[in-house]
């Protein structure tokens, strides 16, 4: 096959190497899916001004998120199982953000563990925190995060309970595959997948088997996710993390702008506008449908990141010039290391840095700093216009 020239390319290699009930769990949103898809559609609806006859030589995607110097401002997303969608996943597409020059998340129910991602990484990457019930667990994953040189914490907000994923209930979504003869099936038609998760001991979650108080094996493991995520989560507690931690610090799924202004009172460095790319609240609006009124609500108080729906370096663009500082791509990195492994989040990566170049030079801009709402196009869409009548 030909060398996948977008993202939505890289996603039909990934379908046909991942087993399905893996796939899916990447390529799924909560209930009727309506908010994943309304992700994507409303950055398709945004267009760009096009301009001509401006000087477009020495071009720079150079920015900062949180201070941090980056070669483009796209982050990767903290994503569960990505040791799933190909063996050692998390230290792959770490690897790869490195070299690339973006800001890698390591979630918390990631297959590698954060030592794991230190040992095999030399720049610091960021951590992503879910807040679970037992404290002392937590309290236990800031220190190892420190430990492991983390420069940022990453707390998710949107996960206090479980948004409900048809196909991952459909498929019987466990980690290890349970081995039911629907996964043997699914895995013995991925030959590839399964020889090289035969190469790899980690198979589980990395950062909680063997660390957290009664999971010492995986039996123990799915009671204790299910039971874990904290429903009582509360601004309390996001105070409480920034003081355990005391380094840089984002609040990830904010979608509202009330929310937002509480945010930028707790003194963290950045929110990220999200709603988990339509895995929790189905019906909720889309990111970048409410970034331009959460920009609005903080003002400079504190820096606006987006993700959810980013499949070119077009929707990055758009999202830099409705306000964001930094945007985050989750399933388009995914899709890129199911289909080639580390090669294929650099893949993902290349596609959305020479669209954002091509674009933003397109648009009349040299530097990524600079560009802002003058590149959109505000006027409605053209609606198909009614023939004339006659007059009477
Ligand atoms: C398969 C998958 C697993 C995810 N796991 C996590 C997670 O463990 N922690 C978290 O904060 N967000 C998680 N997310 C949400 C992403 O961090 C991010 O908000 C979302 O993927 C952005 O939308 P996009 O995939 O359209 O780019 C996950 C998303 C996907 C697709």
């Amino acid at each position: 096959m030909a060398t996948p020239l977008t993202i939505a390319e890289l996603k039909e290699v990934a379908r046909r190497r991942v087993p399905k009930m893996f796939f899916d769990y990447a390529d799924s949103g909560a209930w009727t899916e309506g908010t994943y898809k309304a992700n994507e559609a409303d950055f398709a609806a945004i267009k760009l001004r096009q301009r001509v006859l401006v000087d477009m030589t020495n071009r720079s995607l150079e920015s900062t998120m949180i201070g941090e110097k980056v070669s483009m401002p796209v982050a990767l997303s903290p994503t569960g199982l990505t040791g799933m969608q190909h063996a050692d996943g998390e230290i792959l597409a770490a690897q790869a953000a490195e070299v690339a020059g973006v800001p890698f998340t390591l979630s918390t129910m990631s297959v590698c563990s954060i030592e794991d991602v230190a040992a095999h990484t030399i720049k610091p990457f960021w951590f992503q925190l879910y807040v679970m019930k037992d404290r002392e667990f937590v309290k236990s994953l800031i220190n190892r995060a420190r430990a492991a040189g983390c420069s940022a914490l990453v707390v998710t907000l949107d996960l206090q309970i479980l948004g409900q994923r048809h196909k991952d209930i459909r498929n019987g979504l466990s980690t290890p595959p349970k081995f039911i003869p629907k996964h043997i099936w699914q895995v013995a038609t991925r030959p590839r997948w399964a020889f090289e998760m035969l190469g790899t001991k980690r198979r589980s979650f990395g950062n909680i088997v063997g660390h957290a108080q009664g999971v010492g094996d995986l039996s123990s493991l799915s009671s204790w996710t299910a039971e874990q995520f904290d429903p009582r989560l509360s601004w309390d507690d996001v105070a409480w993390i920034k003081e355990q931690w005391g380094g840089k610090l984002i609040l990830k799924g904010i979608l509202d702008a009330e929310d937002a202004a509480m945010a930028a009172e707790t003194g963290a460095d950045a929110i990220i506008v999200s709603n988990h790319g339509g895995r929790q609240l189905d019906g909720a609006a889309s990111s970048i449908s409410v970034l331009p009124e959460i920009v609005k609500a903080v003002g400079d108080r504190i820096e606006v990141h987006v993700d959810g729906g980013i499949r070119s370096g077009q929707d990055v663009l758009k999202a830099l010039c409705l306000g964001a500082q930094g945007t985050y791509i989750g399933r388009p990195f995914l899709y890129g290391i199911g289909a080639y492994g580390k090669r294929g989040v650099t893949m993902a990566l290349d596609i959305i840095r020479n669209e954002l170049d091509i674009t933003m030079a397109l648009c009349g801009k040299r530097d990524i700093r600079d560009v802002g709402p003058e590149l959109l196009h505000h006027r409605l869409p053209v609606v198909a216009t009614e023939p004339a009548r006659p007059s009477q």
